[in-house]
């Protein structure tokens, strides 16, 4: 069938342009180990960057979630899936990363949901969304589903974007940045766009889905630059520092009531097992308690930059667990996390469109699951392989 035909030719191409992308089945919990076709690797591909996703007190509260409230929550939550579980963790949300006094928060299934709820119910025909260049892929949709003025400017380039906020005759402007770039684990220049914001009078929306329960001492990275403002929208993922699922707009009751009324990702979808609202509060109290874990994760990554210091690849400038090596061309990448897979680590390959063509990268994750001899090891196999495979780029 030409249909069928179409398809093929259509993966065949991404093959030949080492685009394909391939899912492994994990056998195991996720840790800083993780068993993959009956073999233990050591994983540098989570974004379980506090250890919670198989943390004991968290897997109980769910298990207790489970007994308390069944498996699934029925409906969504304007029918009747809004349990009192819901409304304890958008509680402890608001309170924990609200980004201005008296914020609200809303959960919603995914981040990606919810960066749609957002920027399609503060931005419509007439207005503009101003966007840095590299964020992710779920701020862009959101942008073009809202059908405003879609203004990318350059990676962090204050500049540039004061220029376009100048030229825009929009009703209503919106910033969106991710606050910690999910590739390049660098950090948005959040005063100056708060600034800029103040200036526009547009919305900031942060999306803070690698900075949440990490920086600020765990409640952000608006937290961590010390900012507060009406006009920050924080999205906050709860799948990855937190260990769970789900994420969070947490912002002035007005932005909430609204995305309650209009956003299409919260209305209509059915709502996430309560369950997972208990085992969400229990990560959240480790969140705020055990800041042993941020310290471990700061060690470990001074320790891995300093072990890369001399080495002939260049880690991207990150503070953040996100650690990435670029590597250039596609099909070095994948050689290069094909080398490091045989020796028993897991550091996937990023490709286009993920990343811009030219500077496909190994994404190294750090988590405070991780031990020193971890990051070492990874360390001693990439100063191994990094001569024969910058020779292979070279021919
Ligand atoms: C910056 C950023 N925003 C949003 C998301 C989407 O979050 P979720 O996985 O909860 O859909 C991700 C990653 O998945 C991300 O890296």
């Amino acid at each position: 069938m030409k249909l069928i035909a179409d398809l093929e030719r259509g993966l065949a191409e991404r093959e030949a342009a080492g685009l394909l992308r391939v899912r492994r089945s994990v056998a195991s919990p996720q840790g800083a180990r993780v068993t993959v076709d009956g073999r233990r690797l050591v994983n540098f591909a989570s974004n379980d960057y506090l250890g919670l996703a198989n943390h004991p007190q968290v897997i109980a509260a769910a298990r207790d979630g489970a007994e308390r409230w069944g498996a699934g929550a029925g409906a969504s939550h304007l029918v009747c899936g809004h349990t009192a579980a819901h409304a304890a963790l958008e509680a402890e949300l608001a309170a924990w990363a609200g980004p201005c006094a008296g914020a609200q928060a809303l959960t919603f299934g995914s981040g990606y949901l919810a960066n749609l709820a957002i920027l399609t119910a503060l931005a419509g025909r007439g207005d503009a969304i101003f966007a840095d260049r590299l964020n992710h892929a779920c701020l862009n949709d959101g942008a073009l589903l809202s059908r405003a003025d879609f203004v990318r400017y350059p990676h962090g380039d204050l500049a540039h974007l004061r220029l376009r906020l100048e030229a825009s005759s929009a009703k209503r402007k919106l910033i969106a940045t991710d606050a910690v770039f999910s590739m390049d684990g660098d950090l948005a220049p959040l005063p100056g766009l708060l600034a800029l914001a103040d200036e526009f009078d547009a919305w900031l929306v942060v999306d803070d889905a690698h900075g949440f329960g990490v920086l600020g001492a765990g409640r952000g990275s608006v937290a961590h630059f010390g900012l507060a403002s009406e006009r920050i929208v924080c999205m906050g993922t709860l799948g990855k520092a937190a260990g769970v699922a789900g994420a969070f707009v947490a912002a002035h009751p007005m932005v909430i009531a609204t995305l309650v009324q209009t956003a299409r990702t919260y209305v209509f979808t059915t709502a996430a097992p309560p369950l997972l609202s208990e085992a969400l509060l229990a990560s959240l109290a480790l969140i705020r308690d055990d800041c042993a874990r941020r310290d471990r994760l700061a060690a470990l990554i001074a320790r891995f930059r300093e072990r890369m210091r001399d080495q002939p690849w260049k880690l991207l400038p990150s503070t953040t667990p996100i650690q990435p090596l670029v590597v250039g061309a596609n099909a070095d990448a994948l050689a290069l996390s094909a080398a490091l897979w045989q020796r028993g680590f897991w550091v996937p390959a990023i490709r286009p469109p993920t990343v811009p063509a030219g500077t496909a990268r190994l994404r190294i994750t750090l988590s405070a699951a991780h031990a020193a001899p971890d990051v070492d090891a990874l360390a001693a196999a990439l100063a191994e392989l990094a001569p024969a495979t910058a020779r292979a780029g070279e021919r």
